[in-house]
């Protein structure tokens, strides 16, 4: 059985890990574990080891170009192919005070949080859909946040975390432009909310394990051809199906 070769970026902790255990654990797929930090990477690839759970690692940091061509040739090198690609790897910097008013927020912050969450998306689109188009065949899941939705602006539900909710709409910008371009193809691409989960991202208090919101990006990994494109989903968990969200 030729496996496929699934990409997820910001895989040692957190929902990345998650769905790269989970996609791990399928027979036909083959992980490609990924941080910045390699011993981050290894520590992890360690620890799905210990679970009999086998991955690949490389490192990968997605905000710059170097390491992107890096990975990019290693995976070239490596298996030729890549079948699904995970834009897992995220930044919310709206800790701090200032960052939590559009009138108030730094503009270095605002620029390296769209540089990870938006920009470096585009980054590792440009250098891996090449390889899916040379075998008509990828899934891209871009994970988003239900804060993103234009819809949930006057909420008085969310915080305001400018710098945060408007790189994830510029990334769901991203994956419906995406998807015009890939129309006529068997490259499918979505985002998705994961929901609020207990990482380092969403803190303790949060209602939901990364094991739970990673069900829906196994989901959206694995759509068979002609299924959903350019959709932006909720977790499904939450409704117990796939459901799409307002933009
Ligand atoms: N937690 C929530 O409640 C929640 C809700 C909605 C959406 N999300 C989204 O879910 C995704 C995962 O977040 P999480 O909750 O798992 O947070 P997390 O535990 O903080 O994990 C974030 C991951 O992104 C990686 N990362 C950041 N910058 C990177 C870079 N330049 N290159 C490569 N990796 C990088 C981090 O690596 P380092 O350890 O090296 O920093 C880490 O692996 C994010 O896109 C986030 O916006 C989370």
């Amino acid at each position: 059985m030729t496996q496929k070769v699934a990409v997820i970026t910001g895989s040692h902790k957190g929902l990345g890990y998650a769905i790269a255990r989970k996609l791990a654990q399928k027979e036909d797929i083959q992980v490609v574990l990924t941080s910045r930090q390699e011993q981050d990477g290894l520590a992890a690839q360690q620890r799905l080891s210990s679970e009999n759970i086998q991955v690949d690692f490389h490192p990968l940091d997605v905000t710059s170009d170097a390491s992107v061509q890096q990975f990019t040739t290693w995976l070239q090198q490596a298996y030729g192919r890549v079948d699904i690609l995970v834009n897992n790897a995220g930044v919310n910097p709206t800790m701090q005070p200032e960052e939590s008013s559009l009138l108030t927020v730094q503009m270095e912050t605002m620029l390296a949080t769209f540089a990870t969450n938006v920009l470096a998306v585009a980054r590792m689109t440009q250098a891996l859909v090449p390889l899916m188009k040379a075998q008509n065949y990828g899934r891209i899941v871009n994970v988003s946040t239900e804060m993103a939705s234009l819809a949930s602006m006057s909420s008085d539900y969310y915080p305001l975390a400018p710098s945060y909710r408007l790189s994830k709409v510029g990334l769901n910008g991203l994956t419906a432009l995406l998807a015009k371009e890939f129309q006529g193809t068997n490259i499918l691409i979505n985002a998705y909310s994961p929901g609020w989960m207990q990482t380092d991202m969403g803190g303790s208090n949060a209602p939901f394990t990364a094991d739970e919101g990673a069900e829906t990006a196994v989901y959206l990994a694995t759509l068979p051809e002609g299924g959903a494109q350019g959709k932006f989903f909720a977790e499904m968990r939450k409704f117990g199906g796939a459901i799409a969200l307002p933009w």
